[in-house]
């Protein structure tokens, strides 16, 4: 396999030489985090091969990608408008990054031709009344095929949408027909698994059910068809998806801090987090497209690592707050915090070698002194140098950054992005010594507002 279709991460600006003993890693530190990475290495891959963790070989599963496809090409010869998920948290996020960084911008106001006969893209995580009333009225059921998702099936925001949609499937298209206009995607039935409220809906009007592995978590679910069924709707390259995958899985299955791109960054955020005070992970890509990727690895960094107790039972209130943010943009909101206000941080800053369109700055406006550095260059040289420069005033401020670069947006190198961070993610539970694979924090408010609605 080929390098030029890596991403890349370079932490030498997050090292004590760059950024000075007080805010970066020393090679010390390095060497002595490295036999419990090690440790924590074997212990991963123990725990991947009982199978307690399904994330890692999502991709692996070729009849679960064939049943996808093939359930994909029977709803797309509908030929629907739109594609409405309901769902939220790790049921959202996933589909919601995919379109962003692999379709094209402005998806939903494009013409049908443009999205190549594909449906726009509503992703309802959200139970505000007015915006999911807006979107009914954008959406009708006979032009819509809704994806409700719900790993456990009892989500209190995704059920009361579904309550709403089968209601108005019923008056519209009528029951018989919802079966092609509603596909459930939940837990499997068995024994050990949470009784989805989705499975007797599924049953009683005959809908196309998909299956999220009990040993998947909700937030590290984006390879299965939680995210894979919708991205098959939205006409993604599946295999591009899942050798993307492949690729990273080589890389984050080396037992080496060094070699190891997710290793690394686990190590780079545990130490500085826990012994230099840098208790904020910004992720910064300097691309639209990556932008709701910094949104789902804010989901998947705060609800995994944000643990009162450890796996030992002692009191550890960990986890670092992750921001997202967006260059050039958020450089005229966020970088004078960054750059000048407390030293809290470890800033992730991704950039893209090679953009999709190049853009020409015109040699026009010349009566207008002092833009002669813009004239005749690209939108494109502009944002690597915002990006450059940025760094180097980071650097100057002994604030850490971690790069990633990407050579160009594609499934793979997506893909590549998306993996890597959930084994960084997983390593780091090690590191912390917590279980960064549940949710007891957010369970507990899920019953609390059942039970204000008057539930059990
Ligand atoms: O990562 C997680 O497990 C959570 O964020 C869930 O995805 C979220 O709470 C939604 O849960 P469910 O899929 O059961 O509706």
């Amino acid at each position: 396999m080929s390098n030029q279709l890596d991403i890349r991460i370079d932490v030498s600006r997050a090292r004590s030489g760059a950024v000075t003993s007080a805010h970066g890693v020393t090679a010390d530190e390095l060497r002595e985090i490295e036999p419990r990475v090690l440790k924590a290495h074997e212990q991963l891959l123990r725990e991947r091969e009982e199978k307690k963790y399904g994330f890692f070989d999502l991709y692996k599963h070729d009849a679960v990608f064939a049943d996808i496809r093939e359930k994909a090409a029977h709803f797309s010869s509908f030929g629907y408008e739109n594609l409405v998920v309901l769902g939220i948290g790790g049921s959202a996020l996933g589909i919601t990054a995919l379109n962003t960084a692999l379709n094209l911008p402005y998806w939903n106001m494009l013409s049908r031709a443009a999205r190549k006969g594909r449906p726009r893209l509503f992703v309802m995580d959200n139970i505000d009344p007015d915006t999911f009333k807006v979107m009914m009225r954008l959406c009708p059921p006979k032009k819509t095929l809704y994806n409700v998702i719900s790993k456990s099936g009892e989500t209190a925001e995704t059920i009361c949408q579904l309550l709403i949609i089968v209601e108005k499937l019923e008056k519209e298209v009528g029951a018989a027909a919802m079966k092609d206009h509603l596909v459930v995607t939940t837990s499997p039935k068995g024994p050990n698994a949470p009784k989805s409220l989705l499975h007797p809906v599924a049953e009683t009007y005959n809908l196309v059910s998909f299956e999220i592995p009990l040993n998947v978590g909700g937030r590290f679910s984006v390879f299965s068809p939680v995210g894979m069924f919708p991205a098959a709707m939205l006409g993604m390259d599946l295999d591009g998806l899942r050798e993307g995958c492949a690729r990273m899985d080589i890389r984050c299955s080396l037992p080496s801090v060094t070699l190891n791109s997710a290793y690394l960054r686990a190590v780079y955020h545990y130490l500085l987090d826990t012994r230099k005070g840098k208790h904020i992970a910004v992720m910064m890509p300097y691309s639209d497209a990556l932008r709701d990727i910094a949104d789902w690895y804010r989901q998947l960094w705060a609800e995994s690592l944000g643990k009162r107790f450890a796996m030992d039972g002692t009191e550890v209130f960990a986890g670092q707050t992750p921001v997202k943010a967006l260059g050039a943009t958020d450089q005229h909101s966020q970088i004078q915090l960054y750059r000048e206000g407390p030293n809290d941080k470890i800033i992730t800053m991704i950039d893209v070698q090679r953009f999709s369109s190049t853009l020409k700055v015109p040699d026009v406006l010349p009566q207008i002194s002092g833009v002669d550095y813009l004239r005749g260059k690209t939108m494109n040289r502009l944002m690597n140098a915002e990006f450059l420069g940025t760094m180097d005033a980071l650097k100057a401020s002994h604030r850490p950054v971690i790069r990633i670069t990407f050579p160009r947006i594609t499934p793979s190198t997506v893909a590549q992005l998306l993996y890597m961070l959930e084994v960084e993610t997983a390593m780091a539970g090690k590191l912390y010594r917590v279980n960064a694979f549940d949710q007891p924090g957010v369970e507990e408010g899920k019953k609390n507002a059942r039970k204000r609605m008057g539930g059990e």
